[in-house]
């Protein structure tokens, strides 16, 4: 069997951001390797070698534009990497970064996406039990202008200082939400989450800091492997446990999946979940 036939990249036009760094650096040079034209987005350098590379900050709108011009009239998969930590004070910055800009991206591109084109987005564990604030996130997500949505997140302050978790909680409602939509369904277009847990990469030190009231790393990443490794006395995962996976969702080999969050995190919410269960009833 043609393995780069099963992925079904080659000669595509595949844009991702994200790609100076961790889970989509690896996902983009993968992405290469199975012969797809790439175009990589990043606010820092890209290193890897890409059919086009663009630096921007995807948080700011006219930024946004200036990429979409720079891109091509067909795109077969489309990937949503990029992210910044919830730092108290970036509360909103989080919010475009994280979750708005990329929903504009994706609605922006919609007419160029082809038909069962892929859009993949990466969620995190920190999106888990999105189920529970599902009602706040789809307004967020009916809205479609971007003053609106900064002018929706400033009058909702509580709702937005859990910054981090409420974007990516954006995202997974999204996903769920927008698979069956017409704008995504006439095209038969899929749109999936990768949900990754605890990753070393270029945010974890970012991770670290932002998790600890005082800021030190030290003390964040205590609470954080508390919280992710201890229970299971685990590891963290490296940039390509997602990446790869990444690519795959949006490749071929999943040609009917879509709608899905799919936890990459070594059982870790699935364990959540049924202890949930059993404390429900
Ligand atoms: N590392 C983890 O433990 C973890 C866990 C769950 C989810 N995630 C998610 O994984 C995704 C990838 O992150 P990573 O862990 O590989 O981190 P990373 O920092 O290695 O990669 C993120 C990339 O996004 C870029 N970026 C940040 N802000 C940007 C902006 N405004 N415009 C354009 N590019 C911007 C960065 O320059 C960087 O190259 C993110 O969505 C993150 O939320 C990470």
């Amino acid at each position: 069997m043609d393995l780069k036939k099963l992925f079904g990249y080659e000669n595509k036009n595949v844009v991702i951001t994200g790609s100076a760094s961790g889970m989509s650096r690896s996902a983009t040079e993968l992405l290469g390797e199975l012969g797809a034209n790439v175009y990589a987005i990043d606010i820092n350098p890209i290193e890897a070698n890409v059919t086009k590379r663009i630096q921007a900050d995807l948080g700011r709108k006219e930024e946004i534009d200036r990429v979409i011009e720079e891109l091509p009239e067909r795109i077969d998969a489309l990937f949503l990497c990029h992210a910044i930590a919830g730092y108290k004070g970036k509360e909103l910055e989080v919010q475009l970064v994280n979750f708005f800009g990329q929903k504009y991206m994706v609605e922006a591109l919609l007419p160029r996406l082809s038909k069962h084109a892929s859009i993949n987005f990466i969620s995190s564990v920190g999106g888990f039990g999105y189920e529970q604030n599902y009602k706040t996130c789809l307004e967020v997500i009916k809205i479609d202008n971007w003053d609106k949505a900064v002018e929706w997140y400033k009058s909702h302050p509580d709702i937005i200082s859990n910054s981090y978790v409420f974007a990516k909680q954006c995202m997974n409602t999204y996903v769920t939400n927008k698979c069956m939509a017409t704008e995504f369904i006439s095209k038969y277009i899929r749109i999936n989450a990768i949900c990754p847990g605890y990753t070393i990469t270029g945010l974890s030190d970012d991770f670290n800091k932002s998790s600890s009231p005082t800021l030190n790393a030290e003390e964040g990443k205590e609470m954080i492997e508390g919280m992710f490794i201890k229970g299971w006395n685990g590891y963290a995962a490296e940039a390509k446990d997602m990446g790869y996976p990444l690519v795959v969702m949006g490749s071929d080999i999943c040609s009917y999946m879509s709608g899905e969050c799919i936890y990459i995190d070594h059982g870790l919410t699935s364990s959540w979940k049924n202890q949930g269960l059993i404390n429900n009833k």
